[in-house]
């Protein structure tokens, strides 16, 4: 948390601490801030140096011109393309100049392997490149390399970890783009406290962010992420950089999802799929087979849906089991969220009379995807309700909408993209929301609406 009640400038040796409750100020670092007596609030920092005397004129300064926002060129954004079709996706279209892109995910999940493998395509495509590394040897990048297939490279590394010595080669080599791998290895000499700790990690990222703006090149900061799942370090990186990416996935599995969170550039949540080859990361432009299992012959407990993630639909399959639990059961759920886990149980009982009190209830999102949309909703409802009564949902069935807690389904956006993927998949018998029934039929599907959750037990009940 910041207060952001100083500007910080490099200009200067002062270090201040500020409190991130009050935004007081103290020379020293106190454990209890000296203004509103907070305990362990004080943020090291750095000072401006400007002294109130130099500010003595400040009054005769010229106010800045203002310019109408109609009378601003506005230019298209020019897109690099990086060669790797998933990642532009992510993207919005490739690299943007002056562009600050965080990248997150857990350990070897495959960021280092993946910007190398981007940058080697971006040189190759004649633009100027930087691979700073914090973390391994130049030797090492060197071995990943190779390992990938990436003979003869013309990437430039450099193995550094001060900021000032970055910035200094950014200014120096002017690469279209530069990545940093990562920004928790990376400290300034204007800070004391050690590198990765909140302050350095804020301090750099800013000092990277105004040099990406004012030279242009495109920066790419990896950042780690905790056992929480959320990226290391302040909150603040997400808001000063342009797009947030994170790597998703198994490491168990060989897919990766690249999921944008925050995009000025591109749509939001668009993800990109990935396979970890020995070859290193291959984009998998057919995604959706990767989330169906393959059954021969139905099964009880599953059912398919079509998730809107960014700007592609894509069929993800819910499993879910129900098996007598003790006292107190469990409800545990992979990939979905587990408290929207117990209002579906909940709204299960009330209105379709399907109790699952005495059950442990796992559900699942096959193949490593996190739905946090609540179309998924029916799906779960219908996999929870199969798996309770032993009996499969028809072949080819797919069902998709969100429930409300009085038990009624609503529509989920861009209903008809979702049912003409699924069609287009050979999917042929659908239960949707009654506001997403398209109003011309599609061909091989039949479209069951419904306004009620009982309204589609009752419909499954007569399909089986
Ligand atoms: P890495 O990119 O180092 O992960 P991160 O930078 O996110 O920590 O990925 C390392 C993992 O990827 C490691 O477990 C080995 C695996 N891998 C492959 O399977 N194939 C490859 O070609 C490469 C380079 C790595
Ligand atoms: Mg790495």
């Amino acid at each position: 948390m910041t207060c952001g009640r100083y500007i910080q400038c490099m200009a200067k040796d002062k270090t201040i601490y500020t409190c991130s409750e009050c935004g007081g100020t103290s020379p020293k670092w106190l454990g209890k801030c000296p203004h509103c007596n907070a305990w362990n609030t004080l943020i090291e920092g750095v000072a401006e140096s400007a002294s109130p005397v130099k500010n003595r004129f400040a009054s005769l300064a010229k106010a800045s011109e203002l310019t109408a926002l109609a009378d601003i060129e506005a230019t298209d954004m020019a897109y690099t393309p990086t060669g790797h079709d998933e990642l532009d996706r992510v993207l919005g279209g490739g690299i943007v100049e002056g562009g600050v892109v965080l990248i997150g995910g857990d350990p070897g999940i495959g960021k280092s392997t993946l910007l190398l493998q981007a940058l080697d395509s971006l040189q190759r495509a004649g633009q100027k490149t930087l691979y700073v590394t914090g973390e391994e040897s130049g030797a090492q990048v060197a071995l990943r390399a190779r390992r990938l297939g990436l003979d003869g490279s013309q990437v430039q590394v450099l193995a550094e970890i001060q900021l000032e010595k970055i910035l200094a080669t950014l200014h120096a080599h002017a690469p279209t783009i530069a990545v940093i791998d990562s920004i928790q290895t990376v400290y300034s000499d204007q800070l004391t406290s050690a590198p990765g700790s909140v302050a350095q990690v804020r301090e750099c990222a800013a000092h990277l962010t105004r040099a990406a703006k004012a030279s242009g090149v495109c920066i790419v900061l990896v950042g780690h992420v905790t056992k929480e799942g959320a990226l290391a370090g302040p909150r603040v990186l997400e808001h000063m950089v342009d797009t947030v990416l994170y790597f998703e996935g198994d490491t168990h599995s060989s897919f990766r999802l690249v999921r944008a969170i925050k995009n000025r550039f591109g749509a939001v949540n668009e993800i990109g799929v990935f396979a970890m080859t020995e070859k290193g990361l291959k984009g998998v432009s057919n995604p959706s087979a990767i989330f169906l299992s393959q059954h021969s012959e139905p099964v009880p407990g599953s059912c398919v849906m079509v998730t809107l993630e960014g700007t592609r639909p894509l069929l993800v399959e819910i499993q879910a089991l129900v098996d007598s639990g003790g006292p107190s059961p469990r409800r545990l759920s992979v990939g979905l969220d587990r408290d929207r886990l117990a209002m579906l149980l909940a709204v299960l009982h009330r209105h379709a009379g399907v109790a699952c009190m005495d059950q442990d209830v796992f559900v699942n999102a096959v193949g490593g995807v996190r739905i946090s949309e609540p179309a998924a909703d029916l799906a779960v409802m219908l996999a929870i309700t199969s798996s309770l009564r032993g009996r499969p949902l028809p072949k080819g069935f797919f069902a998709f909408g969100e429930v409300g807690l009085a038990g009624e389904v609503r529509p989920a956006p861009r209903g008809q993209e979702r049912l003409k993927e699924a069609a287009k998949l050979g999917f042929s018998v659908a239960v949707v929301p009654k506001a997403n029934a398209p109003k011309k039929p599609i061909e091989g599907l039949t479209i069951h609406a419904v306004e009620r959750v009982e309204e589609a037990m009752e419909v499954v009940r007569s399909l089986a």
